[in-house]
């Protein structure tokens, strides 16, 4: 749905401080984003995660659309210890929105 992925284009921009995502995209206090969806957590080179995603990751934690949901509603509720400081998404329209544009950007 093009309208969605366009509507999550808009809601990253709450993501961006920490993420890039696309061509070029680098780390910065975030891992890359790209291709996030489908792939197992933690898998991102270079980036130093936090215990508990690393403990998360090891026991099969894959990206998918309801993890994510999940994950970018409450970010310390699902992976208590995780260091992404940001309060999580409250309305279920930018949660949905925001899965189909990570699912847009893919490898
Ligand atoms: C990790 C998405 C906002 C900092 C992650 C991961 C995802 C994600 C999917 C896991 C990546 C992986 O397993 O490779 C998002 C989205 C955001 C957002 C969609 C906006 C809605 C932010 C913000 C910050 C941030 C605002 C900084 C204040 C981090 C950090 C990690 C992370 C530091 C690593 C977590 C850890 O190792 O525990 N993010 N994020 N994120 N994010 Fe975000």
């Amino acid at each position: 749905d093009p309208a969605l992925v366009e509507a999550g284009e808009k809601v990253f921009k709450k993501c961006k401080a920490c993420h890039q995502i696309g061509d070029g995209a680098k780390n910065r206090s975030g891992p890359v984003l790209t291709g996030i969806v489908g792939s197992p957590a933690g898998r991102v080179e270079g980036f130093k995660y936090s215990k508990a995603l690393t403990e998360m990751a090891e026991n099969g934690l894959v990206w998918d659309a309801d993890n994510l949901h999940a994950f970018l509603a409450k970010p310390k509720t699902f992976m208590k210890g995780t260091k992404m400081s940001f309060s999580g998404l409250k309305k279920e329209d930018d949660l949905a929105a925001i899965t189909a544009y990570l699912k847009s950007v893919a490898n």
